[in-house]
């Protein structure tokens, strides 16, 4: 549907033509002598109108009421242009088949339900507008993601999944457990050492085959390795947080997105990830015009403007004891304290972005090493790191970046003072030990960017299948 109603022309340029298309019925009525059928295959936010008289062949499954809103058909018919103000063109069908029906109790029905009900129809929540559109743009940001590095030289690389290193330092990892049926034979003799069974499997009790293990929370220091031997490159993978927040910006499963650019320091990382949303943003205005209009519509109001905006325009740079100052002044009864020292929370990022800045994406650099993960790079001060956070309005943090300590001593005695176990990342030293150069990366949550791109103000409904406490169904 969307190759033939897609051009500027909207389908006039191929009246005439023989098609064949397939589809889900989204609605269906019936007028005395012509029935009109909207079909919709996810290929764009329109559906095509189908017009058929009483003569077209498979008449009779439109007038046993076989076909309801929701069942897969096909047909055949001519192009035409439409009398109807709603659309430039119609099919004029001859031919009609179903393909799978769909009863009455089909959940998507023409009527407005809320995304709270939709989150429990997950497997079916894709056959509405809102979800259609919502999948088009996360494809087509990630298209634009790959195309961005790519078409500037970056290599993709593939980090683990499982891993043994902490990376945020923040223990907030999901732990992994080998589980086994116990029918499993084994001439491991260590297995009497195996006691516990759990519904017929051996517990391994909470290890990698016998060794401690985790889902990893990001893949930076992996890319690290790989930015030290093919300078830029770039992650884009799921990674996992296990903190119990129950808000509209965390997941516990999340896609990121970590380049990693090898003789480069933070204004190269700043200048790299403001490029980056740039580009992004500027690809789904381009080819997602229909969908970014039905947001505008639907979801928030001048988002396409507020979008335009990012990308013409500076992004504003700020330092954190800067903004520490500026939060002060603001003669504000915020919640949590603003201190010289603390984090900030999401009510401050988002007076900074959305109120102190009207509206533009902020970074926010220097932080207080003490709030900072252990493989920041120490500034002169040494009191504050080269870190950035990207701060973007009715988000928050979209992208925490910063260059990293890349002088062993420094890094070795950082790793001391946080009693952190250097043996543990003898080979992240290592890069430090053997060619060690400057280098920057962040990591941009990939959700919070669908979020950005589309208005849509839960992070659950921008993943096809969320996992946050207490959702892990299927
Ligand atoms: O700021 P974070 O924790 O940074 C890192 O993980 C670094 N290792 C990145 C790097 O330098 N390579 O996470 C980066 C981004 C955040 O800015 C946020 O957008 C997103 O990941 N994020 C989450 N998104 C959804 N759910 C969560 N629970 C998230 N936690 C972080
Ligand atoms: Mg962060």
């Amino acid at each position: 549907i969307a190759e033939v109603k897609g051009g500027e022309d909207q389908g006039l340029g191929r009246v005439g033509e023989s098609l064949s298309i397939v589809g889900w019925v989204r609605t269906l009525r019936s007028q005395s002598s012509v029935t009109f059928i909207e079909i919709n295959d996810g290929s764009c936010l329109s559906n095509l109108q189908c017009v058929l008289n009483s003569d077209v062949d498979g008449y009779d499954q439109v007038e046993s009421g076989s076909i309801l809103t929701g069942a897969s058909i096909s047909v055949q018919g001519t192009l035409v242009a439409s009398q109807g103000t709603k659309q430039k063109v119609e099919l004029k069908v001859e031919k009609i088949i179903v393909v799978g029906k769909c009863d009455s109790s089909y959940p998507i029905q023409k009527k407005r339900v809320s995304r709270e009900f939709l989150r429990t129809k997950a497997h079916l929540r894709p056959r509405t507008n809102t979800f259609g559109a919502v999948a088009r743009v996360r494809n087509a940001l990630a298209y634009a993601t790959h195309k961005f590095f790519q078409e500037r030289g970056f290599i993709w690389v593939a980090s683990p999944i499982i891993t043994a290193a902490d990376c945020e330092g923040a223990g907030e990892q999901f732990c992994v457990t080998t589980l086994i049926p116990s029918s499993h034979k084994t001439t491991d003799s260590s297995i009497d050492a195996i006691p516990k069974t759990k519904g017929g499997l051996i517990d391994w009790s909470q290890d990698f085959f016998g060794k401690p293990a985790f889902l990893t929370v990001s893949g930076q220091l992996n890319g690290e390795t790989y930015a030290t031997a093919l300078s830029d490159v770039y992650t884009f993978g799921p990674t996992f947080r296990a903190e119990n927040s129950n808000t509209s910006r965390h997941l516990a499963e999340f896609w990121m997105i970590e380049p990693e650019l090898a003789f480069a320091d933070l204004d190269d990382d700043m200048a790299c990830a403001t490029a980056y949303l740039q580009y992004v943003v500027k690809y789904v205005l381009d080819h997602c015009k229909e969908d970014m209009e039905f947001f505008d519509t639907w979801i928030e109001k001048g988002i396409i403007q507020r979008l335009s905006d990012v990308v013409e325009k500076d992004f504003l740079q700020l330092g954190y004891t800067d903004a520490i100052e500026l939060l002060l002044k603001a003669n504000r009864n915020f919640e949590f304290p603003v201190k010289w020292g603390l984090d900030l929370q999401s009510e401050h990022e988002r007076y900074i972005t959305e109120e102190a800045f009207g509206g533009r994406p902020v970074i926010i650099r220097d932080y207080p090493k003490e709030i900072k993960a252990f493989y920041m790079r120490e500034n002169d001060d040494g009191k504050t790191v080269a870190a950035m956070d990207m701060l973007v309005p009715r988000i928050g943090e979209l992208i925490g970046g910063s260059q990293r300590e890349e002088r062993i001593d420094v890094l070795e005695a950082r790793l001391d003072e946080l009693k952190l176990d250097k043996e543990s990342y003898w080979w992240y030293l290592d890069l430090r030990r053997y060619g060690s150069v400057p280098h920057a990366g962040f990591g941009l949550g990939f959700e919070r960017l669908v979020q950005f791109a589309t208005g849509i103000d839960n992070i659950r409904d921008v993943i096809p299948f969320p996992r946050s406490p207490g959702s892990a169904d299927f």
